[in-house]
């Protein structure tokens, strides 16, 4: 089975247009989305419109769908703009979107595979798996019952053990690079940003997994412009901070 995983799209439908056509000439069998689908991007309900229309995928449920749903507890984990914009976001929110984002739950498990946004341990407290943060990372893998748990939220493509403090693959790296899955200890593999990437690349990334080759392969989406993106949020209310995260 070939199984492709992405995270934070966060209303971007260029990226996310890019990241459908891209995968489905690598004969994906499946998808896993790891969430946030929406926040701080222009289209919201055109980015949950097609991820509800690829079949064969599961979804969990990011920080940013949480707080469309509970905008008064937000701003107390949101800084101000991503406050703003998450506000813009639940103000535009069809009622039958709100409603699909409503139902996503906060962690699938699918054989060897479990799928949370940003922790398996305590998932609602959106806690950050980056390099370095062992015992977070060793408190994810614990409660996690597979062999690998895939989590989003930090935008930042890796592989970490449950050592936690020098990942086996790291972000910054270029299209293409694999990892062969041949650990018995859990691993925590993050597939990176398609509609924010936040590492040093600034290219859409996910991640690409093989069963039968027991391979794990990063793929960037080189040919992402994010101006068109960029444009389309300064011709809305959202921050203009939001337009400068893409193209700085
Ligand atoms: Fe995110």
């Amino acid at each position: 089975m070939r199984l492709a995983v992405f995270s934070d799209i966060h209303g971007n439908l260029e990226a996310l247009d890019l990241f459908i056509e891209h995968s489905r000439a690598l004969d994906v069998d499946r998808y896993a989305c790891l969430g946030d689908i929406v926040g701080y991007g222009p289209n919201p309900n055109e980015c949950i419109s097609e991820i509800r229309a690829m079949g064969k995928i599961n979804v969990v449920m990011g920080n940013h769908e949480w707080a469309c749903l509970n905008l008064s507890e937000s701003s107390a984990f949101m800084n101000s703009m991503a406050y703003d914009a998450i506000t813009w976001t639940s103000k535009h929110l069809t009622d039958d979107n709100r409603k699909y984002i409503s139902g996503l739950g906060n962690k699938i498990e699918m054989g060897p595979f479990s799928f949370v946004h940003a922790s398996a341990f305590q998932p609602y407290k959106w806690e950050y798996l980056n390099p370095g943060k062992s015992l977070r990372i060793m408190l994810c893998l614990h409660n996690s019952g597979t062999h690998t748990t895939f989590v989003g939220h930090t935008h930042r493509p890796m592989i970490v053990d449950s050592g936690g403090r020098q990942p086996l693959v790291d972000s910054g790296f270029e299209d293409g690079v694999s990892y062969l899955d041949e650990s018995a200890s859990k691993i925590l593999v993050n597939p990176g940003s398609i509609g924010q990437p936040r590492d040093r690349i600034r290219k859409p990334c996910y991640a690409m997994v093989d069963t039968i080759t027991n391979t794990i392969t990063w793929h960037r989406l080189n040919n992402y412009d994010p101006k068109v993106t960029a444009r389309k949020i300064l011709d809305t209310d959202l921050p203009v901070e939001c337009a400068y995260y893409l193209t700085s």
